[in-house]
């Protein structure tokens, strides 16, 4: 197991260019895949995850060329996926393996789903429940928990309401609507990001409906596409944290995704004082794109609860991290969901803050990292747990303490941001040199 030793200090300072989306990514693998014809996506994310939805399609029967980002997938339509020989491994992602089983739901064979240690401890009842009321038959373990078997077939619309607002459960069911016998709808109490429905009617699918309640209608014909995917801008927020670690830091970020279900991040970041400035603001296949660029600015600190949960799922653990840099600190509330991520993000966040000398406050539901006045973080040993946004976080928390730290399967960050320790050690090279 590989571990790295994050040194602190220097400046940000440069231009990057990030790998895609991956929650994009996931979706244009997967529809793609049951669309007709050859679709080509620029930009497919590097990440780990989402190499592991191209290798499930592939088990699928699914023909998939890939040169350097580029990846052309000939989809087989809706009919077309071939019953698979072996398990499909989602590996780490939760995203491939939810959304697969949705799509799986609607194939009239049976097929088995699987993951690493981690995803098979994480709750798959969420995505079971609406795909069995639609008519599926899955087999699960103990406790609702992966490896899952999948028999699908002619499903039944549904109008389902997912008990925690998930996007990836909204995705299963929108793609087991596909199948279904009439129009599907999933209501929402707080809008999670929008990627499924953006690009299922790219490739020719109805979705209509209202924000809070989204109507998918069965058997459309998807048409192969050529897309970019854009860049990710959860990957952007720990460079960009990063460059609010590290006093007269600049950072220009370009193509950044910005759909609003997923900037809420940004305007978190400038509430507490971020100088971020975006531009050259387009749309593209649905999604906005731009530039964004930061410079250090000292942070006020302040709370994240509600609505902005969901909205910013994937940040908390960088946010948490910024805690000790930020004047008032960082509270979150009404975030049990991080217990259920690639690992429980409170426990392993506060672990991880601690050892580096934060003072943190955990709740069931959340954290308080104390701001500056608890004192400077100093270099520890840290362990992330094997998940990617920890490690990353605890990394950009080690560029602001006194002394070296040591992280634990660093290398664990590739699952979203293989790139990220590289670009990290040039935009601070590039400052040095
Ligand atoms: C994702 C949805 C979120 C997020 C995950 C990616 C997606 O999960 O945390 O990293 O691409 O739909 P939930 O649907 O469990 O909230």
């Amino acid at each position: 197991m590989s571990k790295r030793v994050i040194s602190p200090g220097g400046i940000i300072d440069g231009v990057v260019e990030l790998p895609g989306d991956k929650s994009i990514s996931h979706r244009y693998a997967i529809i793609a895949a049951l669309a007709e014809g050859r679709s080509e996506i620029g930009n497919y994310a590097s990440a780990a995850d989402c190499q592991s939805t191209l290798e499930c399609l592939r088990r699928l029967g699914i023909e998939i060329e890939k040169s350097d980002r580029t990846v052309r997938i000939t989809g087989a339509g809706l009919g077309g996926w071939k019953e698979p020989r072996k398990a499909l491994d989602a590996e780490n992602s939760g995203s491939t393996m939810r959304m697969m089983a949705g799509a799986l739901a609607g194939q009239p064979f049976t097929s088995t789903l699987t993951g690493d240690d981690s995803l098979r401890r994480r709750p798959m009842r969420r995505v079971i429940e609406p795909l069995r009321q639609m008519g599926a038959t899955i087999r699960s373990q103990e406790g609702d928990r992966a490896p899952l078997e999948i028999r699908g077939g002619p499903l039944r619309a549904i109008d389902y309401t997912p008990p925690t607002p998930s996007a990836q459960v909204k995705s299963a069911v929108l793609l087991a609507g596909l199948y279904a016998d009439g129009p599907t709808t999933v209501r929402e109490s707080v809008s999670t990001r929008d990627h499924t429905e953006v690009a299922l009617r790219e490739f020719g699918a109805t979705i209509d409906g209202t924000k809070s309640a989204i109507r998918i209608h069965p058997r459309p014909k998807l048409v192969a596409q050529q897309l970019v995917v854009p860049g990710d801008l959860s990957a952007a927020v720990f460079l960009i944290s990063a460059a609010m670690v590290l006093p007269e830091s600049s950072l220009m970020l370009h193509n950044v995704g910005l759909n609003p279900t997923r900037a809420r991040v940004l305007d978190f970041l400038i509430s507490i004082g971020a100088l971020v400035h975006i531009a050259s603001v387009q749309m593209r296949h649905g999604e906005l794109v731009g530039d964004v660029s930061v410079r250090h600015a000292p942070l006020k600190g302040g709370e994240i609860s509600g609505t902005q949960v969901a909205e910013m799922i994937d940040e908390l653990p960088m946010l948490a991290a910024l805690g000790p840099f930020t004047e008032k600190g960082i509270e979150i509330h009404n975030a049990q969901e991080l217990r259920v991520k690639e690992s429980d993000r409170i426990a392993t966040m506060a672990e991880g803050l601690r050892a580096m000398g934060a003072r943190v406050e955990e709740f069931e539901d959340g954290m308080r990292v104390e701001g500056r006045a608890a004192g400077k973080l100093r270099g520890a040993k840290v362990d992330p747990q094997g998940d990617h946004r920890i490690a990353m976080a605890l990394a950009v928390a080690a560029l602001g303490a006194e002394g070296d730290t040591t992280i634990r399967d660093a290398e664990c960050a590739a699952v979203s941001f293989p790139e990220f320790f590289v670009t990290l050690d040039k935009l601070r090279g590039a400052a040095k040199a």
